[in-house]
């Protein structure tokens, strides 16, 4: 069984990736939250920094690309070539307002004959050795827009599909539409990945139960919330305190240095807890503690008081 790590725009940065593959190994492969390549062909400083080969060591990358040109895509997969990275997958899953507006993410969705043109236009001028994947959801409105779409992934060499089986009005919510992910598990003609709310052992082992041929497994706010999600789902143990307080610590300390300070790193730190948090029992009020700090030294302390006071929940 493959397990890879999720995209998680402003969470699962190189900081975090690295963290992770060091002190929970298990991830296969890692994927960068999504590069909005822009028309003129240039990246953020940021998004520079996120994929430099130097800042993922001991990681597996797989750059995620946002956009619904095909030049555009093309340049950002020889530019992650050039990095060493030889996978680049395409985002057509965000369900945002502005990227969907642009006709990005989710709302590429919303034209299959533009996507199909998109991906004729790609697969003619990408160059040997470099895979495409797509990361994408099963529809905007209703399920019944799957099947088109399936058509044209299945049209293309596909390195992996990775389907996220909810519709861009679900954002997150409710639960994974897994009757309309059939469709692709009996249909997709490559490489198929599944991604939704996986977060146990348990969880893994109901969807294997459905769809018993199941080999590739995308795992996000799971392996945010614990981090040792992927050894476990290996059989392994399950996180404890001291690693997950050194965990965390590498990370704040990364993006401290990284972002420059806390004013920076402050959200993206809090950000995480709202996922970890519900790791910990009875955490209520340690977590105001740890969202109100507005200094280091309150975040700190605020955090290990609550290392200090709430047992790791079962998981
Ligand atoms: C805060 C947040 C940021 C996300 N950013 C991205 C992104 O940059 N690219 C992407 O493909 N998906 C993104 N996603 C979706 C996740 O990759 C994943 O598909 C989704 O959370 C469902 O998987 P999970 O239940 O394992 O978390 C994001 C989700 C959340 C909650």
């Amino acid at each position: 069984m493959r397990f890879d790590l999720a995209p998680l725009e402003g969470v699962t940065d190189f900081t975090f990736r690295t963290a992770l593959c060091r002190f929970f190994p298990g991830a296969d492969r890692c994927y960068s939250p999504f590069i909005a390549a822009n028309q003129t062909c240039s990246m953020k400083t940021r998004e520079k920094k996120d994929v430099a080969p130097e800042h993922n060591s001991g990681v597996l990358l797989v750059p995620q690309i946002l956009t619904n040109r095909a030049d555009v895509f093309v340049w950002a997969a020889k530019e992650m070539a050039e990095r060493g990275w030889t996978t680049v997958n395409l985002n057509l899953g965000c369900p945002s307002a502005t990227v969907f507006t642009h006709g990005k993410g989710a709302g590429f969705l919303s034209d299959p004959s533009r996507l199909d043109a998109f991906f004729e236009s790609v697969f003619e001028t990408v160059p040997d050795g470099i895979r495409v994947s797509v990361k994408t959801r099963i529809g905007i409105e209703d399920a019944k827009e799957a099947p088109a779409l399936l058509e044209v992934f299945n049209r293309y060499p596909l390195d992996e599909l990775i389907v996220h089986p909810r519709l861009r009005k679900d954002f997150y919510k409710g639960k994974p539409d897994l009757d309309a992910y059939r469709l692709f598990y009996e249909g997709c003609r490559g490489n198929l990945t599944y991604n939704g709310d996986i977060f146990s052992a348990a969880d893994l082992e109901a969807l294997l139960h459905v769809f018993p041929r199941t080999c590739r497994v995308m795992i996000g706010r799971g392996a945010i919330r614990n981090p040792a999600v992927f050894r476990m789902l290996r059989g392994g143990a399950g996180p404890d305190a001291g690693e997950l307080m050194r965990f965390h610590d590498e990370v704040l300390a990364g993006r401290m240095e990284d972002l420059q300070g806390f004013a920076n790193t402050a959200g993206k730190m809090k950000e995480q807890w709202f996922y970890m948090g519900s790791l910990f029992e009875h955490a209520d009020r340690y977590l105001k503690a740890v969202k109100k700090a507005r200094t280091l030294e309150a975040y700190r302390a605020a955090v290990r008081a609550l290392f200090e006071n709430c047992r790791l929940a079962a998981c």
